[in-house]
């Protein structure tokens, strides 16, 4: 099997559909990933005039897949979804489909066809390429200037968190499409202080809610960083607009890394914490200084945001180039997520027999509180926490279709993958999942929670 073989074979089967000018459905999943790889694709469809519509959805099942078949489109190109339905799609939409996608699929999916998943090439879906590489992979193959949506394909590797190799840089595939960006001036890959919100925080807020590193008595500590950056004379208003991260000159920064330094001194795992300060940040340049939008980490909250609250189609509109009502409408969904989200660990914090831990695996019930499109924001910040480390996280919650939806992290180094567990267990309850091995998802029947929980339990349990 060659990736290059089954690109092109892919790339020759999409478009002889648009060259028959056929009704494409693309269906994507609905965080940054997919709303960067449905985009990806609508802007390569849209460039060669081709008949479309997107559908944004939170995880592939029997019910999705029975509205995509009622909807009767001529073909189907599913993204960042589907592993582990190859047989159901092959069934319903015959040989009219393809599945673009990075998640650990099961092995008799391999040989087929249809299915363009990275793990089939001996690549690691977790670190070397994003569902989104892989449309931008396609896009560029089936026109070369389709380059320009490199960039996106950067944001989308940084939002599945596939900054992996050293000091938080892209590897593998990703890293050669970074280049692609760089060598178009539409990126630049800087060694660099990390704070989150390095384009629009003001640098007291970016400093308290970075949590990795986690630094006591900082983090989430907005009146300490205040001081702490004052007392370190640091400037943070100029023209009575507060500062951000990406305008202060290498001396500037270097104050604050020092003033970090002397806070930590007396900790333990001090060097560690300044040696974590310093990653590698990629700056999208033909976006405006100060905008959301020039900081890939950045970009990729913003998308990640509009998926968790249901507005995936504003992240869309941005992918595809829309800087004006929908940017705009991007702030309202940063902060409504905010709120939410804090909201959501105020209740956890309050409610304690939610929370359930025995040392190795925490559980989370969040029934009749979390929606079921928050509970990946809501595993991912638990899993930052310190009080979390070495843990499994699991969190659930009943959803509109009386089911019950999970999502997983994993905050240590043990051996349990996550995607396959969810994967098994799932499909012994009646249900499906899966994902990567830290990070992974299911959704179940209702009458089979428990016998699913003991499920997770044990096998993360004999993986440990
Ligand atoms: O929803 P959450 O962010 O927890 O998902 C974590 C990972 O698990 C994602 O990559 C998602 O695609 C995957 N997942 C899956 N099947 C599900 C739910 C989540 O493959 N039913």
């Amino acid at each position: 099997m060659s990736l290059d073989q089954d690109l092109h074979n892919i790339a020759d089967k999409v478009m002889h559909v648009i060259s028959k000018d056929k009704s494409i459905a693309v269906v994507t999943h609905s965080d940054a990933d997919g709303i960067i790889s449905g985009s990806i694709i609508a802007k390569m469809l849209a460039r060669k005039n081709a008949r479309f519509t997107v559908k944004v959805v939170s995880d592939m099942s029997d019910k999705v897949i029975e509205e995509m078949r009622s909807i009767n489109n001529d073909f189907y190109i599913i993204t960042d979804l589907g592993a582990g339905f190859a047989k159901r799609f092959d069934d319903t939409f015959n040989d009219s489909w393809i599945v673009l996608d990075h998640h650990q699929l099961p092995e008799e999916e391999k040989d087929n066809n249809n299915v363009f998943n990275i793990w089939k090439y001996g690549k690691d879906g977790s670190k070397d390429i994003s569902a989104g590489g892989l449309c931008y992979l396609l896009a560029e193959h089936i026109d070369s200037k389709n380059r320009d949506l490199s960039q996106l394909a950067i944001v989308s590797a940084i939002a599945d968190r596939q900054d992996q190799g050293e000091k938080r840089s892209l590897v593998g595939l990703n890293k050669d499409i970074a280049e692609v960006a760089k060598s178009l001036s539409l990126l630049r890959i800087d060694l660099d202080l990390m704070l989150v919100g390095r384009e629009t925080r003001a640098l007291h807020e970016a400093l308290a809610y970075t949590s990795f590193p986690y630094i006591e008595g900082l983090t989430w500590n907005v009146s300490a960083c205040y001081a702490l950056l004052t007392n370190a004379g640091l400037k943070l208003k100029e023209d009575d607009r507060w500062r951000v991260l990406s305008e202060l000159n290498d001396d500037e920064k270097r104050s604050i890394i020092d003033a970090i330094a002397k806070f930590v001194a007396v900790t333990s795992n001090a060097s560690k914490i300044i040696d974590d300060l310093i990653g590698y940040v990629y700056t999208l340049l033909k976006e405006d200084n100060r905008s959301m939008l020039r900081d890939a980490r950045e970009f990729s909250t913003l998308l990640n945001a509009c998926a968790r609250i249901g507005k995936a189609g504003v992240g869309i509109a941005i992918c595809l180039g829309d800087r004006n009502s929908m940017l705009k409408e991007g702030e309202n969904v940063i902060n409504e997520y905010r709120k939410r989200l804090s909201s959501y660990i105020n209740t956890l914090m309050q409610e304690r027999w939610r929370i359930k831990d025995d040392g190795k695996i925490v559980t989370v019930n969040g029934e009749n509180l979390l929606a079921e499109d928050m509970l990946g924001a809501v595993s991912s910040l638990l899993s930052s926490s310190p009080s979390m480390h070495g843990r499994s996280i699991i969190v659930w919650t009943r959803t509109k279709d009386d089911t019950y939806k999970f999502s997983s992290r994993k905050s240590n180094s043990s051996n349990a993958n996550l995607g396959l567990i969810m994967r098994d267990c799932s499909s012994k309850v009646g249900g499906s999942g899966g994902g990567h091995a830290p990070a992974a998802g299911a959704r179940i029947p209702n009458n089979r929670l428990l016998e699913f929980l003991e499920c997770l339990k044990e096998s993360i349990h004999a993986a440990n």
